[in-house]
């Protein structure tokens, strides 16, 4: 093999390897989500892609692309309760239901609508 070959086939291996980096960071287990959203009863004012009582998953990861404080944000969102409006009253939004895990999990699931 000469030089030329082994350095493509290097890069060919690094390049695989950071494909595999980047799909592992953006893992998530879809089915755990829903049944995070089911378990919380969100959809009674979410959905994925139409607005409701509160605005459709699509919209909120629209808002947040490329943020990188992103999943924290909504980590915050979805673990404090905070106060939102809810036709004209102030409310405090519900927690979601379930671990740290479950709950960045469904984080990542929000943001990848
Ligand atoms: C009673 C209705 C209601 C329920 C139930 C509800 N939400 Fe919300 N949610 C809202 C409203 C209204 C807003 C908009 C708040 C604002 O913009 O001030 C909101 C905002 C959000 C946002 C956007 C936050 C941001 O930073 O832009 C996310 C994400 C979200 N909700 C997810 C969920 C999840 C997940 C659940 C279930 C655990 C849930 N919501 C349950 C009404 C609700």
């Amino acid at each position: 093999m000469n030089q030329v070959t082994l350095s493509t086939l290097l890069r060919s291996l690094l390049a695989v390897g950071l494909t595999c980096g980047a799909l592992a960071a953006q893992a998530q287990d879809v089915a755990a989500a829903e049944a995070t959203i089911k378990d919380s009863k969100c959809s009674k004012c979410h959905s994925v892609d139409k607005e409701k009582t509160g605005p459709a998953y699509k919209k909120v990861a629209e808002k947040y692309k490329g943020k990188a404080d992103a999943e924290a944000k909504l980590y915050t969102h979805l673990t404090t309760g905070p106060k939102i409006k809810v036709d004209g009253e102030e409310e405090t939004h519900v927690k979601a239901k379930g671990d740290d895990a479950a709950i960045k999990n469904l984080a990542k699931y929000i943001l990848t609508r």
